[in-house]
């Protein structure tokens, strides 16, 4: 099988090995790709927030199968292009991708589908705004309805924040705080039958303790000892298979990457949002663990051919830890040179926002590379995982030290 696969991110380069793991594949594609990818992968430079260059690339190829990784194309429609041109492809139409693309589409689907979520309110008048701040009270949650890059949502005990947050987007959703862990479980779906994966968490703020501002995302560990044993069956059942069915239900049925970031709250999973694709780092930490072979999974999810596979997973724990570059995330530097990466067992290297400069690598995004640590336990996972990240060398590049800290602690207790 040849395949395309879209995309640049530390999620890509897993994902790519993931596919090349797969005997079936005897070809991988990526574009635009990175310079890891690129080791493995034939890249090709074009702009992916155009579809038509998307498709011809994939006629050009021709290839038997496209894989979507970032949610832009999938928002642009670019699955349907793709579709139309008739080539399977794992990612939603742009209609069903509408469940990232907007706050309050999700909120719609999940009230039609009985999915829990928190209460909410969607907004457009300052009036409208004001009632449902008062109403949901503090903490207040403030959340811009259409894709903003991790930058749409506000949580602050500040009535004046909030407000000056929700006077500033166009179509506002206003919601209940939600009090518990988060949690991150994907679910693969061809449309009719969901699949659940393993649940992760990740760490969205730049600095330890979970201080300074959000990220895209600064690490992840899975799987989760303490969480409830039941966390997947729950999620399937509660979240994951009604929403597939009223997505169907309203003639535009989800194939691909369902992502539900869940809370654990006391009074059980509430939905804090769904994304239309694979996570970015939780992606470097589950791509490793699987073993059931990824290309086979996927092409049968955008060929209607999910019914009755289940899914196969090491038993080792992975801790990813995520190397940004300085200023990130508000303003991170591009062009410093980047050394030693060491190839260590049971230790992936991820390529994220890098690029090939004069034959040496350079750093090229605000999220640099993800180094994953694999082992017995997430102790022993997340020790391999921050030696590994110790040797790169990058002037100014930081990165947290307390990924998967206070779960190794508790793992150690048990
Ligand atoms: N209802 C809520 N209660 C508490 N925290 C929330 C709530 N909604 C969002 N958050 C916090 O804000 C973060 C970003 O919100 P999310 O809806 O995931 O938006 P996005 O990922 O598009 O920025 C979440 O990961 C969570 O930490
Ligand atoms: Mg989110």
């Amino acid at each position: 099988m040849k395949i395309l696969l879209i995309g640049s991110g530390g999620r890509e380069h897993a994902l790519a090995r993931g596919l090349l793991a797969d005997p079936i594949v005897e070809e991988l594609h990526c574009a635009p790709g990175n310079p890891g990818i690129g080791e493995i992968a034939t890249l090709h430079k074009i702009d992916i927030s155009n579809n038509q260059e998307i498709v011809s690339l994939a006629e050009e190829l021709q290839v038997d199968f496209v894989v979507i990784g970032p949610e832009l194309p999938l928002v642009n429609g670019v699955a349907d292009a793709l579709r139309a041109a008739g080539f399977p492809t794992f990612g939603p139409s742009k209609a069903a991708a509408q469940i990232e693309g907007s706050k309050n589409f999700a909120k719609e689907v999940m009230n039609d589908a009985g999915v829990p979520t928190a209460r909410s309110a969607t907004c457009a008048t300052r009036q409208e705004i004001e009632r449902a701040l008062d109403l949901f009270g503090a903490p207040y949650v403030v959340k811009d309805d259409g894709l903003a890059g991790g930058k749409g949502v506000v949580v602050t005990q500040d009535r004046d924040e909030a407000l000056a947050h929700a006077l500033s987007c166009n179509k506002v959703v206003i919601e209940e705080f939600l009090d518990g862990p988060e949690v991150s479980l994907f679910g693969i779906s061809d449309g009719k039958t969901v699949i659940a994966m393993q649940p992760a968490q990740d760490f969205k703020r730049a600095y330890d303790n979970d201080k300074g501002p959000n990220t895209g995302g600064m690490g992840a560990y899975s799987p989760l000892p303490w969480a409830p044993s039941d966390i997947i069956e729950q999620t399937h059942r509660e979240v994951l298979a009604p929403v597939i069915a009223e997505m169907a239900a309203r003639g535009t049925p989800f194939v691909g990457l369902l992502y539900a970031g869940l809370s654990l709250t006391d009074h059980g999973i509430r939905v804090i949002e769904f994304n239309a694709r694979f996570g970015d780092p939780e992606t470097q930490v589950l791509i490793p663990r699987l073993i059931t072979p990824l290309a086979t999974l996927l092409y049968k999810a955008a060929t209607r051919d999910l019914y009755g596979v289940e899914l196969q997973w090491r038993e080792d724990s992975a801790v990813s830890v995520v190397l940004a570059a300085k200023g990130y995330p508000s303003a991170p530097e591009f062009g410093g040179a980047i050394t030693d990466i060491p190839t260590i067992a049971d230790v992936e290297m991820y390529h994220a926002g890098t690029a090939s400069s004069d034959s040496s690598l350079v750093s090229n995004g605000g999220r640099v590379m993800t180094v994953t640590g694999l082992g017995p336990n997430l102790t022993e996972a997340r020790n391999r995982a921050y030696r590994g990240i110790s040797h790169i060398a990058l002037n100014g590049s930081f990165y947290r030290t307390d990924i998967a800290l206070n779960a190794s602690i508790a793992e150690m207790g048990n």
